[in-house]
């Protein structure tokens, strides 16, 4: 796939952590953790579509520099890649116990979507985590940290991702539709945030699929595209059959189902 066809979503994933929507707090420490070339072991929790896999990525990118070279210096995987307590034990703990390059403080496992794993996977992670600490560092990723077993918990430290507001998705939107020469209308970025419910990943997603469609977005095309109802049409249909108008009422309800 050549770059331009990446989806917006990737192509758009801030590279620096500066870039990350939102996450002030968070952003500031990771960078100290840079800065001091040191870090514990972290948990990223929080919503989908938040800056979670983003801030990992990022983190390990300003880390190492030139040095971020896949199996050497980090490795990004999937839980789902990981649930099985095989790979633990195998591919997982190879990589943590096999020292890092000389120059590199310590290496960093980013383990997406941990609360996916068994709790026996788990437990065979804490152990490879405990061992290996002094090489490898890891960042689990989850929505809900209550998933994470307690003794892997307790060694963590914990950040919460916090849903985007409005006026950042706002502005991360505008900014990716500017890029790619879209045209919103304000009706069609407020549809954009409606639909997205402070995920990013799910607003750009939308713009993306309404721009196939139309290089000037309205609220009509992004409530098409999402399949949802837009609140005005409810408002209608209700205030008709308030009114009394019924057959009105039942004519724009027939009319939306179509
Ligand atoms: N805080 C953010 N700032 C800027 N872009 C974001 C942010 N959060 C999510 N995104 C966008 O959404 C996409 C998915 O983000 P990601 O970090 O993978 O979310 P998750 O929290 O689910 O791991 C990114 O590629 C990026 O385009
Ligand atoms: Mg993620």
């Amino acid at each position: 796939m050549s770059i331009e066809n990446r989806p917006w979503v990737e192509k758009y994933r801030p590279r620096l952590l500066d870039e990350v929507v939102n996450q002030l707090g968070i952003i500031r420490r990771l960078k100290q953790f840079i800065k001091d070339k040191s870090m514990p072991h972290l948990i990223f929790a929080g919503p989908a579509g938040t800056g979670k896999t983003t801030s990992a990525l990022a983190m390990v990118r300003e880390l190492y520099k030139r040095e971020m070279v896949v199996n050497r210096t980090y490795l990004e995987l999937n839980a789902s890649d990981a649930r099985g307590i095989d790979v633990i034990r195998t591919y997982i703990k190879d990589f943590a116990k096999a020292r890092p390059p000389a120059n590199i403080p310590f290496k960093v496992l980013i383990l997406d979507e941990a609360d996916n794993m068994t709790a026996p996977a788990q437990q065979a992670l804490r152990r490879t985590m405990e061992k290996y600490t002094k090489n490898c560092r890891m960042v689990l990723i989850c929505n809900y940290s209550n998933k994470i077993i307690p003794p892997i918990q307790s060694r963590c430290v914990v950040f919460r991702f916090a849903s985007l507001n409005d006026n950042d998705l706002k502005s991360r939107v505008r900014f990716v539709a500017k890029q790619e020469n879209i045209t919103l209308a304000p009706g069609g970025l407020n549809a954009i945030i409606e639909v997205s419910r402070g995920d990013c990943r799910r607003a750009i997603n939308y713009l993306q699929s309404c721009g196939t469609i139309s290089k000037k977005i309205d609220q009509e095309i992004v409530f098409r595209v999402a399949g949802e109802v837009p609140p005005d049409k409810i408002k209608e249909i209700l205030n008709t059959a308030i009114e009394g108008q019924l057959q009105l009422s039942i004519k724009l309800l027939d009319d939306l189902i179509k």
